[in-house]
C-alpha cells in the first residue's frame, strides 16, 4: 500500500535489517543543478530513513564500482535534442558499451527531469532506465518523467522508492514506508525565499545597454535583494516568474468568449483567482506541447485538431506547434466544449525564467544584475514577444518588482585558487556571468590572469558593457579580451575564429591550468567554440583528434572546462 499523501502513522522501523542491503547510490546527471539539488535531498530523505547513501555526479562515480551496487537511483535531465547533460555523457556511452556489466543484483529506479515542449522529453531517463534493464537490473518503482513543475512528481517519486526500499529491506512485508513531504530544497544561503516561495525584488535599474540604431535591445536589470536574505556566488542563475503579455491574453479571452472577471483554478492546488490574472500569471499560453493538444481535444470536435493527433502525423503536429500558442489553438480548432473553469486546467503553470547572473554578490551587496536580450519575431502572421524578456523590457520599471529565486549552479564556478588562470568565451548576452566572475576577482584582488572572447554584431552599438571590460583591463584584473563583430565587415567573424588565431598562446594558458568557460548558445556557437578548441589543442600539443578530445574530457572531468549554454 504506498500512499501518495504523507501518513507518518505508517513509519516502519528498519533498524533489524542487515547493513548491505541499506547501501543505495545515487548517481545525478545535471546541466543547470537541478538533479544535484533533487538527488541531495533524496539522500538526506533516506538517510533519515536509516540508509546509508553513497551521492556522486555521474562522472565522478568509478562505473567498476557499478557491479557491486545493488540499489542505485539515478536523477537525470535531459538537454537540447534528447542529449544527455555534460557531467551524465560519459556514464551514458558506458552503459551503451561493450564494457558495459550484467547486472544480477541491482534494484534500480530513474527520476528524468525534462520539458514536454521538446521532442525528446526525458530521453536520456529513459535511456538509463532502459538499458538497466536489458543489462539485467530490476526496477525497484517505476521511471517518473518531469515536466517543468517538476514538484509533485519528484515528491510521488520519492514516496515510491523510499517505500520500495523498506520493503525490500523487510522482507518483502507489504507495510507502507514512511513517506515525507519533499525536504525544503538545500541553499548554502538560509534565506526563506526559495524556487517556491519567490522574492518580490525591487527593480532600482533598467537599460538598454545597445546603442542608437541597433536592432537588438539588451536590458540591463539591477535588482534589489534587500531584506530578503538571499546570496549568490558567480555562476549561479536567476529564476524570474513573469507576467504573460496583456494583449496576447485579452485575445484569448475574446476568442474563447469568456468573461475576464470569471472566477477559475490558478492552479492544481485549488486557489482561485480571476480568469485574466490566471492567464497573465498562472498559467502558460506561449507553447503548444503535446499533452496540451491532447488534452484540447478533449474539448472540440473540430476534426483538424484530432486529425493532427491521428498516428502517422507525428511531423505535421510538431509542425504546427512550432513557433504558435494558445491563440493559434483557440482560433484553429473551435468551437471549444468548455467553460472557463474547464478550459484552464489543459494548460501548464507558468514556468519561472532562469538568467545567468551578471553580477558579483561580494561587490553590489544586496543587489543582482541581469543582462536580458528582447525577444521580439515574427511567425505565423504574427509578431510574437519572449514571455520574460519583453515583460521586463517594455512592462517593468524602477520602483516595480520582480519574483526571483536564486538557482544555484555548481557547474559553473570560478576555480577556488583564485591564481588560476581563466579563458572566458562568451558572445552576445552569454557574455553575463563573465561579468559577475571579473567583479568578484576584482573585489577579492585575485591574482589569476584572465582572457575574455566576446563577440556580438556590431561594434559601435553591441559592445555591451564596453566601459566595465575597459576599466577592468586597466587595472589588471582582465589580462586580455579578443572581440568579434559579426556584420561589421564582409565576412562573418565569430568568437572561434580568435580563439584560433590565438592557439599558441590560448595552448600555453591550457597548458597551465587555465579553466575555460563557455555561455552562451549550445546550438551553434557552443558548439563551434568546442571544435576550435580541439582543433587549438591538436595543433598545438601535436595530438591526434582523438587525444585532443580524450584532453578536453580530461579537463571536463577536473572541472576545468565549464559550460553554461541554452
Ligand atoms: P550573427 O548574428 O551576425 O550571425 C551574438 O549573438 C553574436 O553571436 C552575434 O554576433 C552572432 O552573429 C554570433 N553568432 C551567430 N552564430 C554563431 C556561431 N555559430 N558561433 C559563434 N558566434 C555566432
Amino acid at each position: 500500500a504506498i500512499s501518495e499523501t504523507p501518513n507518518l502513522e505508517e513509519m516502519v522501523s528498519v533498524s533489524h535489517v542487515p547493513a548491505a542491503s541499506r547501501e543505495v547510490t545515487i548517481l545525478f546527471g545535471s546541466q543547470t543543478g537541478n538533479c544535484q539539488r533533487l538527488a541531495t535531498g533524496m539522500a538526506r530523505k533516506l538517510e533519515e530513513q536509516g540508509m546509508h547513501v553513497t551521492l556522486a555526479a555521474m562522472n565522478k562515480y568509478k562505473t567498476n564500482g557499478l557491479k557491486k551496487v545493488e540499489n542505485l537511483l539515478l536523477v537525470v535531465s535531459t538537454h537540447g535534442e534528447g542529449e544527455p547533460p555534460d557531467n551524465a555523457r560519459a556514464l551514458h556511452e558506458f552503459l551503451y558499451s561493450k564494457r558495459a556489466p550484467q547486472f544480477d543484483n541491482l534494484f534500480f529506479s530513474v527520476l528524468a527531469l525534462g520539458d514536454t515542449s521538446y521532442e525528446f522529453f526525458c530521453q536520456t531517463g529513459k535511456d538509463f532506465d532502459q538499458r538497466l534493464e536489458e543489462l539485467g537490473g530490476k526496477r525497484l518503482s517505476p521511471r517518473v518523467d518531469c515536466d517543468l513543475d517538476y514538484d509533485e512528481p519528484v515528491a510521488q517519486w520519492s514516496a515510491r522508492v523510499i517505500s520500495a526500499l523498506n520493503e525490500r529491506l523487510n522482507g518483502g512485508s507489504t507495510a507502507a514506508a514512511a513517506v515525507q513531504a519533499p525536504a525544503p530544497e538545500s541553499s548554502a544561503v538560509q534565506s526563506a525565499y526559495s524556487r517556491t516561495n519567490p522574492f518580490k525584488a525591487e527593480v532600482l535599474e533598467n537599460l538598454n545597454l545597445n546603442g542608437r540604431g541597433s536592432d537588438r535591445e539588451t536590458r540591463h536589470l539591477e535588482l534589489s535583494l534587500e531584506g530578503s536574505d538571499l546570496q549568490y556566488e558567480p555562476g549561479d542563475s536567476l529564476g524570474i516568474y513573469p507576467e504573460n503579455h496583456p494583449e496576447l491574453v485579452d485575445a484569448i479571452i475574446h476568442e474563447l468568449n469568456f468573461n475576464p472577471e470569471e472566477i477559475v483554478p490558478v492552479n492544481k492546488n485549488n486557489e482561485q483567482g480571476s480568469l485574466r490574472d490566471a492567464l497573465l500569471k498562472h498559467y502558460e499560453i506561449t507553447a503548444l506541447t503535446k499533452p496540451l493538444l491532447t488534452q484540447a481535444a478533449e474539448l472540440t470536435a473540430n476534426p483538424a485538431l484530432h486529425e493532427l493527433l491521428a498516428p502517422g502525423n507525428e511531423q505535421a503536429l510538431k509542425e504546427y506547434a512550432s513557433g504558435r500558442d494558445l491563440l493559434d489553438l483557440v482560433q484553429d480548432f473551435g468551437p471549444w466544449q468548455a467553460d472557463a473553469s474547464r478550459f484552464v486546467t489543459i494548460l501548464r503553470k507558468l514556468p519561472a525564467r532562469l538568467y545567468s547572473i551578471a553580477s558579483s554578490f561580494k561587490a553590489n551587496e544586496d543587489e543582482v544584475h541581469l543582462t536580458i536580450r528582447a525577444v521580439r519575431y515574427e511567425a505565423h502572421g504574427r509578431d510574437r514577444y519572449g514571455v520574460c524578456s519583453i515583460h521586463c523590457a517594455d512592462r517593468i520599471q524602477p520602483g516595480d518588482s520582480l519574483p526571483i529565486y536564486i538557482q544555484q549552479n555548481p557547474n559553473f564556478k570560478l576555480p577556488s585558487n583564485s591564481d588560476a588562470p581563466i579563458i572566458m568565451i562568451g558572445p552576445g548576452t552569454g557574455v553575463a556571468p563573465f561579468r559577475s566572475f571579473l567583479e568578484e576577482r576584482e573585489e577579492l584582488g585575485a591574482e589569476g590572469k584572465s582572457w575574455l572572447f566576446y563577440g556580438d554584431r556590431h561594434f559601435v552599438t553591441d559592445f555591451l558593457y564596453q566601459t566595465d571590460w575597459q576599466r577592468m583591463l586597466k587595472d589588471g584584473v582582465l589580462t586580455k579580451l579578443d572581440v568579434a563583430f559579426s556584420r561589421d565587415t564582409q565576412e562573418k567573424v565569430y568568437v572561434q575564429q580568435r580563439v584560433l588565431e590565438n592557439s599558441k598562446e590560448l595552448y600555453a594558458w591550457l597548458q597551465e591550468g587555465a579553466h575555460v568557460y563557455i555561455c552562451g548558445d549550445e546550438k551553434h556557437m557552443a558548439h563551434d567554440v568546442h571544435s576550435a578548441l580541439l582543433t587549438v589543442i591538436q595543433q598545438e600539443g601535436s595530438l591526434s583528434a582523438e587525444e585532443a578530445a580524450a584532453y578536453l574530457n580530461d579537463m571536463q572531468e577536473q572541472q576545468r572546462y565549464q559550460r553554461d549554454v541554452y
